[in-house]
């Protein structure tokens, strides 16, 4: 499995490439943050998880790519953003210097804001691909709007950081929302443009939604429990982030072999929705294998 996730990460890699900006002119500055801060590397989990959905639901055509590109820019964006002095204030992202001890945290600010426009400028190109589908670009520009913004992403980096140090007086719901909105709400949009750009029906969409779901909740809970049992090494960014800033996280709301149990049952969970697609002749054995992959992810 190892291998077959290196060749679909290089397909992206490939992709990705294509659509980042050429570093000229008098703002080239905040051009190289931005290649910096996409180049430095990462899972590309989310373009990979819309690839395969897409290809799940048939899709075989160049105007996933703009789409691909645009998500892990939002996603790039928002860790650019995530590690600023004023919010986790962590010195490390994929094993190399954050974008603000790169470049400084102005532009920082201006490479994440960058990012996030650069990324509908790109997505918007899908609309001259060959064999463009309008009215499936539009809903598929709406998803991403809608899950990065304040009913998505931001939303949930602002309940995360209204609730450092608020200790116990957070509940479960509340972190639930906190995960649903700034983690789960990315991976979302990634597979329902997935299913939306290859034509599948709104029931379809819902299920892909609710599969998602879960998958980013479980990915969340690992990543909070990697931050206590990794290594810097492995993870490329700095563990003990999470106690540093008096996070609530799922281990400290119900340990770490709870956290973990729930992280697995979750994501068996979107694998058996994913599953009840079958019938309709909707598969992918890859998407599958890497959704179960992610159960055991040591970065
Ligand atoms: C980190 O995401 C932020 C979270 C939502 C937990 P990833 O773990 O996907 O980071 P990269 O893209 O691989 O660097
Ligand atoms: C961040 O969650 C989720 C984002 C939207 C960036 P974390 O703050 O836990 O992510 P890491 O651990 O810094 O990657
Ligand atoms: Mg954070
Ligand atoms: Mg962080
Ligand atoms: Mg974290």
């Amino acid at each position: 499995m190892k291998e077959k996730i290196e060749i679909h990460t290089q397909e992206i890699e490939t992709i990705l490439k294509q659509y980042l900006p050429k570093e000229e002119g008098l703002a080239s500055s905040v051009m190289a943050a931005m290649n910096y801060s996409v180049n430095a590397g990462g899972k590309r989990l989310r373009p990979m998880l819309m690839l395969e959905t897409y290809r799940m639901f048939g899709g075989e055509k160049i105007v996933i790519e703009p789409f691909l590109a645009a998500i892990e820019m939002i996603h790039t964006y928002s860790l650019v953003h995530d590690d600023l002095p004023a919010m986790d204030n962590d010195e490390y992202r994929r094993g190399k210097k954050t974008t603000w001890v790169e470049y400084g945290e102005a532009m920082a600010i201006l490479a994440g804001d960058a990012l996030l426009n650069f990324a509908f400028e790109t997505a918007l190109k899908a609309f001259v691909c060959d064999g463009a589908d309008a009215d499936r670009i539009a809903r598929a520009l709406s998803i991403l709007a809608e899950k990065a913004g304040i009913y998505g992403m931001i939303g949930g980096q602002v309940a995360d950081i209204e609730a450092e140090g608020l200790g116990e007086q957070v509940t479960l719901s509340h972190l639930l929302y906190i995960h649903e909105h700034k983690t789960a709400a990315l991976i979302q949009a990634s597979m329902m443009i997935g299913a939306v750009l290859a034509g599948a029906d709104a029931e379809a969409i819902e299920t892909i939604e609710k599969a998602a779901y879960e998958i980013g909740i479980a990915f969340q809970i690992q990543d909070d429990v990697l931050d206590i049992t990794s290594t810097f090494d492995a993870l490329g960014k700095p563990i003990g982030s999470d106690e540093k800033n008096n996070k609530i996280t799922y281990v400290t709301l119900k340990g770490l072999e709870e956290a973990s149990r729930e992280q697995k049952e979750r994501s068996n969970h979107a694998i058996a929705l994913l599953n009840s697609l079958n019938e309709k002749g909707y598969q992918n054995d890859f998407l599958t294998d890497l959704i179960k992959s992610l159960i055991t992810r040591l970065k």
